[in-house]
């Protein structure tokens, strides 16, 4: 039996020393250590062992089952140990590698001309109000002195949406009206309202059939055409320094009375003539006048008691002018390298 004993032992702890895997030692645990294993038989056998003989069988078996059991127990690290640092070595990580940009996109330009345009006049004192751009032709037209049939039409290629009472504005004059009208003819107004335009112009560098407007109306007691250039000059140097120039054009509008263009010179050419500014040297960047008496009648105004200006800017006109950005489509593509022009220029 002892020798029994030996040669259990030194099977075990042969195979032990050959296994690679925590399997193939759990089934060596089971082979000798198990119920069925070859070491519980030799157990079950101490009956037939003469008495005399057990304590040194007994401790035999002991020792034999605690050498098996400790080789097991250090293959089992072993592999573990083997198995963890596989592992931490194909999960490596190179903190030195340089990490991956990550592009947070900036700011609309748009939006960001428009707030910056919304600054000023708030802190002279304006309201920043909204309007429908789904509008009555009675707001968008009729109010503002333009009749029906009236060739002043023609020039705002409109979208109808029904028959021709319904359209998507063509500008955001009918927010003066609509403004007039709540205000009740017997208060001082001075608003802004920035808000999408929408014509049936075929788009290209310098039309899109979508653009945005920041029209603007003041009313109240003695004001004249030089309040309005006033005004102009403030939004100017604000947007393009102090050292812009200004220059009121005559024009004609149906809403105003008398009616002016105001330009700024050219970005690209500063003034000398190019084929952008059609050699003029100058880009309008707004429409303005006095609010005709006839538009301040309509909207509940006695024109011999008040009267006021309007003007309405291209809003992308002034991001264009502001960032040298040449093609209008470029607002409504998303493209964010785009995006880079106002990083270079406010950072
Ligand atoms: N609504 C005009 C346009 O779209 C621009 C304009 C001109 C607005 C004169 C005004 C104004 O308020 O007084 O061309």
């Amino acid at each position: 039996m002892k020798e029994q004993l030996q040669s259990i032992k030194n099977e075990a702890l042969g195979e032990i020393a050959k296994v690679t895997s925590l399997k193939d030692v759990n089934d060596l645990r089971v082979k000798y250590l198990g119920k069925q294993g070859a070491l519980t038989a030799i157990l079950r056998g101490m009956r037939d062992v003469a008495p005399e003989d057990r304590p040194v069988i007994g401790a035999l078996v002991n020792e034999v089952r605690d050498a098996i059991e400790a080789a097991l127990k250090a293959k089992e690290e072993a592999i573990s140990k083997t198995l963890l640092e596989e592992k931490l070595r194909s999960e490596q990580i190179d903190i030195t590698l340089p990490s991956i940009e990550i592009k947070t996109g900036a700011p609309n330009i748009l939006e960001h001309v428009i707030e910056e345009v919304e600054e000023v006049f708030m802190s002279m004192g304006y309201d920043v109000v909204d309007g429908p751009e789904i509008e009555e032709d009675k707001f968008n037209f009729e109010l503002l002195n333009i009749p029906k049939g009236h060739p002043a039409r023609d020039a705002q290629d409109t979208f109808y949406i029904e028959d021709e009472k319904v359209l998507l504005r063509s500008q955001t004059s009918p927010v003066q009206a609509r403004t007039m009208l709540a205000a009740g003819g017997d208060k001082p107004i001075r608003m802004i309202c920035p808000g999408k335009t929408y014509r049936r112009d075929a788009d290209d560098a310098t039309h899109s059939h979508q653009f945005m407007q920041i029209e603007g109306l003041l009313v109240d007691k003695n004001i004249s055409l030089s309040n309005l250039k006033g005004t102009f000059d403030v939004i100017a140097k604000k947007l393009f320094g102090d050292n812009v120039e200004t220059r009121f054009r005559p024009s004609y509008y149906r809403f105003t009375e008398p009616s002016v263009e105001t330009d700024i010179p050219c970005f690209v050419c500063k003034g000398k003539g190019c084929p952008l500014c059609k050699n003029t040297g100058w880009i309008t960047v707004s429409g303005a006048g006095m609010v005709h008496p006839n538009v301040l009648r309509n909207c509940g105004y006695d024109p011999d008691v008040w009267t006021g200006f309007a003007f309405g800017f291209g809003a992308e006109r002034l991001a264009m002018l502001k960032y040298g950005i040449s093609d209008i489509r470029k607002f409504y593509q998303t493209d964010l390298r785009e995006s880079a022009v106002f990083d270079r220029k406010e950072n």
